[in-house]
């Protein structure tokens, strides 16, 4: 763990914040006019794929009864840092899910996979934050979060760190939650296989509402989510090619965990009466 500017991060809490906004703010005038078509391609929907904006750096996803949407990177990365603004189906939004995700070919049969789901709700109920990882095709990792804001009313950051150590799920820079790679306990790491980054706007009512109680109101239709500011980093000595959980990190994901996690596969008992999966007996959070 950690660098040695630890110590300072705890005593000088608000500098790295500043030092982060600044980052931010470079970053963006940099990179911030980043065309999604440059990056990326339509996967399904046809028209339901939309970029706008004068520079393309908007992109938006619609879902009807006949069909969802979805686009994917055109390259495929082996590391990275990937970030995304996203503003979620507003209103009635039970049924949908919204997803953001690296996935390796999926054809192999043994695929690598980080997801984020956005599980939608009626009207004035929250979402579900779902997310999983999947190693060398082995996943059933769920961890299950409620969000501290409403993500239909504003664009907010979703990130997704992956070095060689581990893999970090943030939301607007917040840890939420963290993978170690545990290969010398013999669990499989994700970084073999290159992946892609996927987005995409479908309708799972079954799974996704309560076992099927409440159905997608199709009245409601089409339902649109929203993207812009896309950053991918994959330069080997770029800030999250280290990035570790320092002192603020490690306390901001124990806040997350404590208040907002509401389903970690590590404590669910019934699912593992042979005893948890290895990763959940070396968690460190
Ligand atoms: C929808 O809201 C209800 C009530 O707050 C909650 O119990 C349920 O988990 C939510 N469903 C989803 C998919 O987030």
């Amino acid at each position: 763990m950690g660098n040695s500017s630890n110590g300072d991060h705890e005593k000088h809490s608000f500098a790295p914040q500043i030092v982060m906004v600044l980052v931010l703010m470079l970053s963006t005038t940099v990179h911030g006019a980043h065309h999604f078509d440059n990056s990326f391609q339509q996967t399904f929907g046809g028209e339901r794929v939309k970029t706008y904006g004068s520079r393309g750096d908007h992109l938006s996803l619609s879902l009807d009864q006949y069909s969802g949407s979805g686009f994917a990177s055109k390259k495929d990365y082996l590391f990275g840092r990937f970030d995304m603004q996203m503003k979620l189906v507003a209103g009635n939004s039970a049924g949908t899910v919204t997803t953001l995700y690296l996935q390796s070919d999926p054809s192999t049969g043994r695929h690598d996979e980080i997801d984020f789901e956005f599980l939608g709700n009626v009207s004035g109920q929250p979402y579900t934050l779902h997310t999983n990882v999947f190693g060398e095709g082995k996943g059933s990792r769920e961890q299950q979060f409620r969000l501290w804001f409403d993500p239909t009313k504003n664009y907010h950051t979703y990130s997704i760190v992956w070095n060689s150590r581990l893999i970090m799920f943030l939301v607007d820079e917040i840890p939420i939650r963290v993978f170690v790679n545990h290969e010398k306990h013999g669990v499989p790491f994700l970084k073999k296989q290159p992946m892609k980054l996927y987005s995409s706007l479908w309708e799972a009512d079954d799974w996704a509402t309560q076992g099927g109680l409440v159905k997608t109101d199709w009245s409601k239709a089409p339902f649109t989510a929203y993207y812009r500011n896309y950053n991918i980093d994959t330069e080997r000595n770029g800030h999250w090619w280290n990035h570790d959980l320092d002192a603020t990190g490690r306390r901001r994901l124990r806040w997350v965990q404590r208040y907002y996690m509401i389903y970690n596969y590590c404590k669910d008992a019934n699912r593992f009466p042979q005893g948890y999966p290895t990763e959940c007996k070396h968690y460190r959070f």
